[in-house]
């Protein structure tokens, strides 16, 4: 086994994957150690897993950044380093021409979340970020600061649906409602869009005349836990590059796209 890497968390919620991820650590299962969890949410009842497991937790409360912003805009200091125009010109969250004011006071106040995260992480340095049910999308403000090497991608994320279908905040929810015959969840690393990055790994469900949305959710978290502690041992055996891929189309449109390549284990 070679060097383990450091891995810190966000989180929103329960937390479920997070636990799969440090059991793995602490079995070997990665080659990886949990060296902080965060969360947007102050009531996020994973944060204690971190705790039980005396890893470093901190909370940014992006629901009182907002609050704050909308009652008194003017009294909220903008990171030093905050370009509005640059965020606006890259990220892909909304479409390209929606520069209007609801946009700009969310790459704001997102910003001023993610200037406060960064600022948390700095005393934990970390390898990879993994989002864990973390209910929030980065502006490229956040991601530009984290991937600062080109060409090495370090936010990975889970999502609950096979991608790209249904991204967005309820998987699960989109592929049950939309009467789908087979579900499943995606890891993916984080670009400027949402739940749009290349794709590390798939894992597939049937969904049955039988199911229900919570039965889906239990067999989709089951196979969440399996992937995502999988891909991120990909990421500990170095085994992962992107590749900028070209493709001419039969009507003569180039389609470019960023691709995960899998290597085989040393
Ligand atoms: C998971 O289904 C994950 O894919 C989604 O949110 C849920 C989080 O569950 N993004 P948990 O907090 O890991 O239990």
């Amino acid at each position: 086994m070679g060097k383990k890497i450091s891995i810190g968390a966000l989180i929103s919620g329960g937390g479920t994957n997070l636990q799969a991820i440090i059991d793995a650590c602490e079995s070997g299962m990665i080659d990886g150690k949990m060296v902080f969890v965060g969360s947007d949410n102050p009531d996020a009842r994973g944060l204690e897993r971190g705790v039980k497991h005396k890893i470093p937790t901190f909370v940014v409360n992006y629901k009182s950044i907002i609050q704050d912003y909308k009652k008194e805009p003017e009294q909220v200091i903008l990171p030093d380093d905050f370009d509005l125009n640059d965020i606006l010109s890259k990220q892909h969250l909304f479409s390209d021409n929606a520069a209007t004011e609801k946009v700009k006071s969310f790459i704001t106040t997102r910003a001023v979340a993610e200037a406060k995260l960064l600022e948390e992480m700095k005393s934990y340095p970390f390898d990879l970020l993994v989002l864990a049910g973390f209910m929030r999308n980065f502006t490229p403000y956040f991601i530009d600061r984290v991937n600062t090497d080109p060409g090495v991608q370090r936010i990975m994320n889970i999502h609950p649906a096979l991608l790209p279908s249904f991204p967005g905040v309820d998987g699960y929810g989109d592929t049950f409602r939309y009467g789908c015959k087979v579900g499943g969840c995606t890891v993916h690393f984080v670009d400027y869009g949402e739940d749009s990055g290349p794709i590390i790994g798939q894992k597939a469900f049937q969904i049955n005349e039988d199911d229900t949305l919570d039965s889906i959710k239990e067999k989709g978290l089951k196979l969440e836990w399996d992937l995502y502690t999988k891909c991120i041992q990909l990421v500990a055996q170095g085994r992962l590059k992107t590749v900028k891929m070209s493709y001419t189309l039969k009507n003569g449109k180039i389609l470019q796209r960023t691709v995960v390549k899998i290597a085989q284990p040393a």
